[in-house]
């Protein structure tokens, strides 16, 4: 950023940069972990998804045993293969996507739905009405990771990560952050939340009203 310039050779200056970086803190650490955070909660509330990947983890274990040596770490091929533990975040993300939505500028008049929007109108996208539209996802309420097999949503209809060029850059990153999480605490312990029915705020990310306290019950045989 300090070396950067744009097409006219100006430098940031460090309001800006102040700004980005603050981008990236919020960013970076409050949406992952509002999508881990609601993976633990709907893993304790939903005791068969949670067995299911639980035994895709035990399979793959498995998996790894036969071409691993012990103790080698995940790599990103072996990541690749957590796809139920993905469509499971995927469909915690649906639910209750950390973003609520963002804005978007109409570059050119146009009619959707039969309402006009001119250029330069300010418009906000909702992940959040668009991923409970039964049109997109019939029984929307329902909690069903299957929705994401096969060829999985219709583009543009699962968006908790935008789309377009401006989409977040760093879906990537996020995915090996929420599987290696995933399997490391589905490994070694179950849980129950202390609170059953916990308030969900919204602050602007939705998050558990008291951080959703949880107990951890350990695996007997872990390794
Ligand atoms: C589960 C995790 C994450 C979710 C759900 C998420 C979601 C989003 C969404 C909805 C947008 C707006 C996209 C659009 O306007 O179309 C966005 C943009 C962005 N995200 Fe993420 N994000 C996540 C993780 C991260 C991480 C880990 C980083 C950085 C380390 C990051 C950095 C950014 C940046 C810099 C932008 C702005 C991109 C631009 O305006 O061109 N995000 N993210």
């Amino acid at each position: 950023m300090l070396q950067a310039t744009d097409e006219n050779g100006e430098h940031m200056n460090e309001l800006d940069m102040a700004d980005k970086i603050l981008d990236l803190l919020i960013g970076g650490h409050d949406t992952a972990s509002v999508a881990i955070t609601f993976i633990i909660k709907y893993l304790s509330e939903l005791p068969h998804i949670y067995n299911q990947v639980l035994e895709a983890y035990v399979w793959n274990k498995w998996r790894l045993q036969n071409s691993k040596k012990l103790g080698e770490l995940l790599n990103q091929e072996d990541i690749q293969k957590l796809k139920y533990s993905w469509n499971v975040a995927c469909e915690v993300m649906r639910l209750t996507p950390p973003l609520q939505g963002a804005f978007r500028e109409a570059l050119n008049d146009f009619v959707f739905n039969g309402f006009s929007f001119p250029k330069g109108w300010k418009l906000y996208w909702s992940a959040n009405s668009t991923h409970k539209n039964l049109e997109c996802f019939p029984k929307s309420e329902k909690f069903d990771p299957t929705r994401f097999e096969g060829n999985g949503p219709a583009p543009y209809t699962f968006v908790p990560f935008g789309g377009g060029p401006r989409m977040c850059p760093r879906k990537e990153y996020s995915r090996l952050e929420i599987l290696v999480f995933m399997h490391n605490v589905v490994k070694r312990f179950n849980w129950e939340k202390l609170i059953s029915n916990e308030k969900i705020i919204l602050d602007p990310m939705p998050m558990p009203a008291k951080g959703l306290p949880v107990r951890l019950i350990p695996h007997k045989h872990v390794d």
